[in-house]
């Protein structure tokens, strides 16, 4: 079984209504046109702004609300997406991407699938294109308490006692470490800022965000 985010959607705007600040700080790295893919597209904040952008976005998500949430949204905008309910790695895109997005996806997974979506997010980013991504490294408060509560599923990575919810954890530089060659339009590993979800109590987490550029190929 693996975590689903329906009961939490049934709040708008779960994770903020504007999109995240690292894709607007970076999204001039675009092409007019660029053709995006935004994996774990949640409600649809990153895509809808890089829609309204001109990109041509295909959000993927497990979860049946929140594209039906982001669609919503599209039609009120008049904006087009490609929306697909897939698992990301299940998915298999007929192109490779000027950018993949990777917006909190990567800490929820077990470490072989987080292994599997680093290989697809260099399968699917054309040379030249980017990974945004951002992702909790073992500075996260919430890294002790699951290192004592929760069973221990590989380096800094731990499944709760549910069976269900699967947290990684990046150790300090692994990020870039896992991008060989790639370059470093944007790196942080630190504090992100207090924020809530919906109605929950105030939240800090031990961020990594990084805008990695893969190379041109000669
Ligand atoms: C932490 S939320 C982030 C949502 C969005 N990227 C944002 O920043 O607002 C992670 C999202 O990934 C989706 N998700 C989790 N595992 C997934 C998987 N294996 N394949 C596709 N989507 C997944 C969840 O349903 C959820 O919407």
């Amino acid at each position: 079984m693996s975590e689903t985010y329906d009961d939490l959607y049934l709040q708008p705007d779960y994770f903020g209504a504007d999109a995240s600040p690292l894709l607007t700080e970076f999204a001039h790295l675009l092409p007019s046109g660029a053709q995006v893919l935004d994996l774990g597209v949640g409600q649809g904040r990153n895509a809808l702004s890089l829609a309204e952008r001109g990109c041509a976005v295909t959000g993927l998500d497990t979860s049946r609300r929140a594209l039906e949430m982001t669609a919503a949204q599209a039609d009120a905008r008049g904006l087009r997406l490609s929306l697909v309910r897939q698992d990301v790695l299940t998915y298999d895109p007929p192109r490779s991407f000027d950018a993949v997005l990777c917006f909190g996806l990567l800490q929820m997974m077990s470490p072989a699938a987080a292994a599997s979506l680093i290989v697809r997010l260099h399968l699917w980013t054309r040379p030249g294109g980017a990974v945004f991504l951002t992702a909790w490294h073992t500075g996260d408060p919430s890294f002790a308490e699951l290192q004592r509560d929760w069973r221990r599923t590989g380096r800094n990575a731990f499944l709760a006692p549910d069976g269900e919810r699967h947290r990684r954890f990046l150790a300090s530089g692994e990020l870039r470490s896992l991008f060989p060659g790639w370059s470093v339009a944007h790196y942080t590993e630190g504090m992100g800022p207090a924020h809530r979800h919906g109605d929950g109590p105030e939240e800090r987490h031990g961020e990594v965000t990084a805008v990695l550029i893969n190379p041109l190929q000669v």
